[in-house]
């Protein structure tokens, strides 16, 4: 196990009704905030209109800014930065998913920047302060809810690029299963592909003798496998979305990242995809992640194989490490397809055509390597793609 440190400063209020401790929380940081959020999901049930009444009674007055959409884009952030400054803004209250909730993010580090936000996005500058921000979480999926990241795509050159700062953990987040109930179906779907992913993302790693947060990301893994199918029933079942919606926090908040080194290939690959045809995260993970591991599998095969026999309960065929861990990938993919997932680019109407600018685009024109536990190139991420054709 690595050397590490580890804080992770976002405040958890989790359960039923938890969205009424709003005001009395954001009233904390500033009387003065910035209520951000997405389409027409934030307002149903009354989501918003309790929201205010909280912020009202605990004396807080806002400034909406609605509009956010999935995959955020860089125009809004730049006018929710004006906006903020214009009506002095102390804090920024995101209600939404990922999407929301890293607008919010990408806000809050503007706001104090007199530069062109986008810097932080590319590397060209480090933030410095940022405005506080809180959350009230309506999707289980990304984790940015106490995650120090935040994804934003550039319009110009459809360029969706992530910043990690600790600046960028949101002071509280409120997480409260039932506001999930509303989510379309598919949407549960890229929620439970996003949050395995992540588990996954950091279960491939070279660094050796990490088996407690082995054994933590797999249990991580376990529950949320055997939760997702019951986030699909009609009638909702309120323990199994609070099994989801907690593990998709724990998923991302770092905890899981102790002492190992993560790949994080995938994700580069897939945010390329979502940055240029615009399509669900969660989608593009399902399609490429199976397709990251087939790629990979011959680095280490016994870690593979633990993958298949302890999260999938593939019977160890002994002296066959590779057919093991093939049916874990195996057994990964039906599982994904059985929420309804896509499996192949095709699915969504993707061919060939931009495989190779995106494969140039993720390795900024071949001059680095993307994922840790095996380095890829340029012409390694095209193989991946093409073989998810
Ligand atoms: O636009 P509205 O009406 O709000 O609808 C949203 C949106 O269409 C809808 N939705 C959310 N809550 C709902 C609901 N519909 C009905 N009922 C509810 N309760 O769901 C759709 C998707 O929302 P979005 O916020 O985009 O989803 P998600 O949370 O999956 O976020 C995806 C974004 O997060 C980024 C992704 O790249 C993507 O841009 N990520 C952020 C990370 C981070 N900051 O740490 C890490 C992740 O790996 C990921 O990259
Ligand atoms: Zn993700």
């Amino acid at each position: 196990m690595n050397n590490f440190e580890y804080q992770n400063p976002t405040k958890i209020i989790f359960g039923r009704d938890s969205e009424a401790k709003v005001g009395a929380e954001t009233a904390k940081f500033s009387k003065k905030v910035l209520l951000h959020f997405g389409g027409a999901s934030a307002r149903k049930k009354g989501l918003l209109d309790r929201i205010k009444a909280s912020l009202s009674s605990a004396g807080v007055e806002w400034t909406e800014l609605g509009g956010v959409r999935p995959n955020p884009v860089l125009s809004l952030v730049n006018s929710g930065i004006e906006l903020c400054r214009k009506e002095k803004i102390g804090f920024i209250l995101a209600v939404g998913g990922g999407s929301v909730i890293d607008s919010a993010k990408a806000i809050a580090v503007g706001v104090p920047y007199s530069g062109d936000v986008w810097d932080f996005y590319t590397g060209k500058a480090v933030p410095a302060s940022a405005l506080p921000l809180g959350t009230v979480l309506t999707i289980p999926a990304a984790g940015s809810e106490s995650s120090s990241g935040s994804v934003i795509t550039n319009e110009a050159g459809l360029l969706k690029r992530a910043l990690n700062h600790d600046l960028l953990y949101p002071r509280f987040s409120i997480l409260n299963p039932v506001l999930a109930f509303t989510l379309p179906k598919n949407q549960r779907a890229y929620g439970v592909a996003d949050i395995m992913a992540h588990l996954m993302e950091r279960y491939f790693t070279n660094v050796p003798a990490v088996e407690f947060t082995d054994r933590l990301i797999e249990a991580t893994l376990k529950t949320v496998i055997s939760a997702a199918p019951r986030i699909f029933s009609d009638e909702p079942d309120y323990d199994a979305w609070a099994d989801v919606m907690w593990a998709g926090t724990i998923a991302h908040n770092n905890l899981l990242d102790t002492g190992r080194i993560g790949d994080w290939a995938s994700h580069d690959i897939e945010h390329e995809l979502s940055g240029i045809y615009d399509i669900p995260h969660g989608a593009g993970l399902a399609i490429i992640f199976p397709s990251w591991m087939r790629y990979t599998l011959s680095h280490d095969p016994a870690r593979f194989a633990q993958f298949a026999a302890r999260v999938w309960h593939v019977e160890p065929y002994f002296f066959d490490t590779n057919r093991v861990a093939e049916e874990g990938i195996q057994r990964l993919s039906k599982f994904w397809s059985s929420l309804g997932l896509p499996s192949r680019l095709a699915d969504l109407g993707i061919g060939p055509e931009n495989l190779s600018l995106m494969a140039d685009k993720c390795t900024s024109g071949d001059t680095k390597t993307v994922g840790h536990f095996v380095e890829l190139r340029k012409s390694d991420i095209e193989k991946i793609y093409n073989a998810a054709l």
